[in-house]
């Protein structure tokens, strides 16, 4: 079971964090270089689709895999020990990218303009960066150590 909770949990890593790099690094430039929002819409519409189930399933399986690492919440919220800590660092950074997201798809996404591009570009980069660190962080966590 728990091999197959890990399949899904990578099958999830690769679709939340292979789409926003992909995101990141080919269509936000582009839509930067030629100001037309309308490539980051487009993106979006299609990515939201599997995106959002990916980060859900991640949520699921990755409580699963750290309850077998640590049975007790509350060490992952005092960041008790090194293998807490980590499964913590993952929680605070979920907070992040929902806080990141939530603003995204209120906010920003519905008054998107070519002059609000780059704010649009920095909410794409941080959750960008946190969902690298959240990859990062998985494998402190699958070694038990750097
Ligand atoms: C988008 C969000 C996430 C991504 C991209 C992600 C990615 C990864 C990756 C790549 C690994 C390495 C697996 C390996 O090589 O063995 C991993 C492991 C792990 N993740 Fe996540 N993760 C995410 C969210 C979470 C969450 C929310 C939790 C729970 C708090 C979590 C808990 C764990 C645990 C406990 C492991 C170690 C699994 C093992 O080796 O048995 N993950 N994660």
């Amino acid at each position: 079971m728990d091999y197959s909770v890990l399949v899904i949990h990578l099958l999830g890593a690769a679709v939340w964090t292979g789409g926003h790099l992909v995101l990141a690094l080919t269509v936000l430039p582009r839509a930067l270089r030629l100001r037309d929002p309308e490539i980051l819409r487009e993106f979006e519409q299609g990515f939201e689709r599997i995106g959002i189930p990916a980060l859900l399933v991640q949520v699921a399986s990755g409580v699963w895999l750290a309850w077998r690492y640590s049975p007790d919440p509350i060490a992952w919220i005092t960041l008790a020990d090194p293998v807490s800590a980590g499964i913590g660092l993952k929680l605070g950074l979920l907070v992040l990218t929902a806080l990141f997201a939530v603003n995204a798809r209120f906010r920003v996404i519905p008054q998107l303009s070519a002059e609000t591009l780059p704010l649009m570009a920095l909410h794409i980069r941080a959750v960008t960066l946190f969902s690298v660190l959240f990859v990062a962080t998985g494998a402190y966590l699958s070694r038990g150590g750097f």
